[in-house]
């Protein structure tokens, strides 16, 4: 089906919640789904950053219903909070697992439970906040959870023999890693969600390559340096900016027609509108699948079994 991210169908009835939505592709995810009529929840680790954001959003969105609230995905007790305040909602229509963080440190970090920085922020806190919030999912109708992979995944690998990266942390590894196993999980609750019988779907995108110095600027969200944008310009003929990054996740969102046995991304792979795509074999694989998962729910201390 053709999807024409300048023409978004009516979502007025609908609840969104993006994690990381202050900035770059969960910014743009939120105004373009507020521009639908989408009721959006950003979920955010600074106040201040989630408040410049809320009000770029209303400046930019005439109508737009949106709000921010408490996320820090690496802080167990700002995870569970989220889930809880997510179950006393009416409906939550999608939860978009978008925050992340994409410039991993050079050498390794942990959280404040001995995980490692980069898993924990990229999986672990989507994995529990997943865990907790389903049956919020659950009852309403069509409700989709959308994970944002990486075309990193396609030029790294998985260490399920070292996923914390004891032994062998770069920054490369850190990050690849994260990104296939958050489409591992991502694809492996959709198994698990069909084998339950669930009306929920777990979609996996990715939104191509998208810098901020190819992404307008919006005033307290998105301001890069001249020299930002002179050298993100310079790899203009394979990037896009964030704004049309988040033309996938909004589709992966919007568009009934999707199913979660798809793998959503920019048509011309790094940059363009977005259209159906394939995840590499090991993303999609069962037995990773099911080997990853008991390792998550010891890393994120959080049992998970798909009802
Ligand atoms: N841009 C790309 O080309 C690209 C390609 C493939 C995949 N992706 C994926 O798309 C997602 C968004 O990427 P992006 O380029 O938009 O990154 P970004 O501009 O750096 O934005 C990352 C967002 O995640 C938030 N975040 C980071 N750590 C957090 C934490 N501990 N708790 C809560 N929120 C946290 C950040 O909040 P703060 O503002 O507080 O730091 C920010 O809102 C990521 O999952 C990334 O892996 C991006």
């Amino acid at each position: 089906m053709a999807w024409d991210p300048a023409e978004l169908p009516d979502a007025h009835d609908r609840t969104v919640v993006i994690t990381g939505g202050n900035a770059g592709v969960g910014y743009f995810t939120a105004e373009q789904l507020a521009g639908a009529g989408v009721r959006v929840v950003l979920a955010c680790r600074d106040p201040e950053r989630a408040e410049s954001a809320v009000a770029a959003i209303r400046r930019r969105v005439r109508g737009a219903r949106v709000e921010a609230t408490p996320l820090d995905v690496t802080d167990r007790a700002s995870v569970d909070a989220l889930a809880e305040s997510l179950l006393e909602r009416e409906r939550v229509d999608a939860l978009v697992l978008n925050a992340g963080m994409v410039h991993p440190p050079r050498e390794r970090r942990t959280d404040r439970y001995g995980n490692e920085l980069v898993l924990s922020t990229n999986v672990l806190g989507h994995f529990r906040l997943v865990a907790r919030a389903l049956p919020a999912l659950e009852r309403t109708d069509g409700a989709r959870i959308v994970s944002l992979g990486s075309l990193a995944s396609r030029l790294g690998s998985l260490r399920l023999d070292d996923l914390q990266l004891e032994r062998s942390y770069t920054s490369w590894r850190a990050y690849s890693g994260s990104k296939i196993a958050a489409q591992v999980f991502g694809f492996e609750l959709e198994r698990r969600l069909r084998a339950a019988g669930s009306g929920v779907a777990s979609l996996v995108v990715h939104p191509g390559y998208s810098t901020s110095g190819r992404t307008p600027g919006v005033r307290g969200v998105n301001q890069p340096s001249r020299a930002k944008r002179f050298a993100d310009n310079l790899q203009a003929a394979w990037t896009q900016g964030k704004d049309h990054g988040a033309w996938v996740p909004v589709r992966a969102v919007l568009d009934p027609t999707l199913t979660g046995e798809g793998y959503l991304g920019p048509a011309g792979l790094t940059k363009g509108a977005p259209a159906s795509g394939r995840a590499t074999r090991a993303s999609r694989s069962p037995r990773t699948g099911a080997r990853l998962w008991p390792l998550l729910e010891a890393a994120s201390d959080q049992e998970f079994t798909v009802r």
